[in-house]
């Protein structure tokens, strides 16, 4: 059997998760040092012993992910939460009001937790995920995991397990079978390591609203900068290549570009190149044509959030030269969208 970094490079295990037993076979693996990809309740991720940094290093090399993007440690408890970081009063209260969910919090770091999971920083992420299958995978290791979303670096992360094996499959060893992801998008990050000065570093299911309330003040967001915004509104189509990779300010993900809007039309669309697909958030009053695509029937956030990641990877692979996608309205789980349809468009 080939090996490469302790994981072996043939097919994955698909493991079915509602058996005991593949619960069992994904904590021996990470016991043992080795990596294994499991469903979360926001995204798939692919887990590692957070206190062992080889294990840790499999991670980066297997999602080709530079040092210096630190990884989500995952834990089963409070008392994991006080092993890894160093709490205070702002951080307790939002665990208390959202864990377990889809909530990270930025605090600083206790020694435990090797460099490499923080990119050297003296900062750790951790989160309590309220997934079952991975809350009994975490009681099994007996320990904290770190778990960045299960894709190859920058591009879309995965809803299913069929998305982790066709982006890492040669890489792992273990995936852990759970259905599509319930909620769709990365957890909400808040950076508590000045209590009095909480911010949001990403958008998720457990809205700025609901933390600002728990916390009693304000928690800033970081808006889409007015000048994308314009830009966006009049996309500038005249020669073949304009809006190639290279040209945006981050290639991010999927691969062909993404122009935002804050409306999408019919006629606008019905005007258009063949070639270019056109994603509404709810689906279109009147039929329409082969490349008009919805992500909800009535435009709710949370299944159209649901359905985002998937949709992006359909269109990825299809015959499509720019995909114009109509950005969210609202707050919430709408702002999530956004977040992500900006860094799917390069405006990361
Ligand atoms: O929902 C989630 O959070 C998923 C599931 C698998 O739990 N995980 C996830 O991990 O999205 P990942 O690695 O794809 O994204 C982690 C984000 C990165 O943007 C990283 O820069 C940020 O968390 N992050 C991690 N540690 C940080 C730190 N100390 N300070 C600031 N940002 C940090
Ligand atoms: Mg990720």
């Amino acid at each position: 059997m080939k090996r490469r970094n302790g994981e072996r490079k043939d097919r994955p295990l698909l493991l079915d998760a509602s058996a005991p037993k593949a619960i069992a076979c994904a904590a021996d693996a990470v016991r043992a040092g080795g990596i294994a990809a499991l469903p979360t309740e926001t995204v798939y991720g692919l887990a590692a012993d957070a206190l062992n940094a080889r294990a840790c290093r499999k991670i980066f090399k297997v999602k080709g992910r530079p040092a210096s993007d630190p990884l989500i440690v995952h834990i089963q408890s409070m008392r994991e939460f006080g092993l890894v970081a160093k709490t205070n009063p702002a951080a307790l209260r939002l665990a208390a009001a959202f864990w377990p969910g889809p909530l990270t919090l930025v605090l600083p770091k206790n020694p435990v937790i090797p460099d490499i999971v923080t990119a050297g920083r003296p900062s750790v992420a951790v989160r309590m995920p309220s997934h079952p299958l991975l809350r009994r995978l975490l009681k099994l290791a007996a320990r904290p995991l770190a778990i960045p979303s299960a894709n190859p670096f920058g591009y879309v992360s995965p809803t299913t397990a069929e998305h982790v094996r066709h982006g890492l499959g040669r890489g792992i060893r273990h995936i852990l079978e759970g259905g599509p992801a319930r909620i769709g998008v990365e957890s909400t990050i808040v950076d508590l390591r000045y209590p009095e000065k909480p911010r949001l570093l990403r958008p998720g299911a457990i809205s700025r609203a609901a933390i600002a309330r728990a916390l009693g003040r304000p928690v800033p967001a970081r808006a889409i900068p007015e000048r994308f915004v314009a830009k966006i509104r009049k996309p500038r189509r005249s020669g073949p290549g304009q809006l190639a990779p290279g040209q945006l300010a981050r290639h991010y993900s999927p691969h062909i570009p993404i122009i935002l809007h804050p409306r999408l039309s019919l006629s606008a669309a019905a005007r258009a190149p063949s070639n270019e697909a056109w994603l509404f958030l709810r689906k279109p009053p009147k039929p329409a044509g082969p490349s008009v695509f919805w992500l909800d029937e009535t435009g709710d956030s949370g299944r159209a959030a649901r359905r985002l990641f998937s949709t992006l990877r359909r269109l990825d692979a299809g015959p499509w030269r720019i995909i114009h996608a109509e950005l969210a309205r609202g707050a919430g789980l709408a702002e999530a969208i956004n977040d992500r349809l900006r860094r799917a468009a390069g405006l990361g």
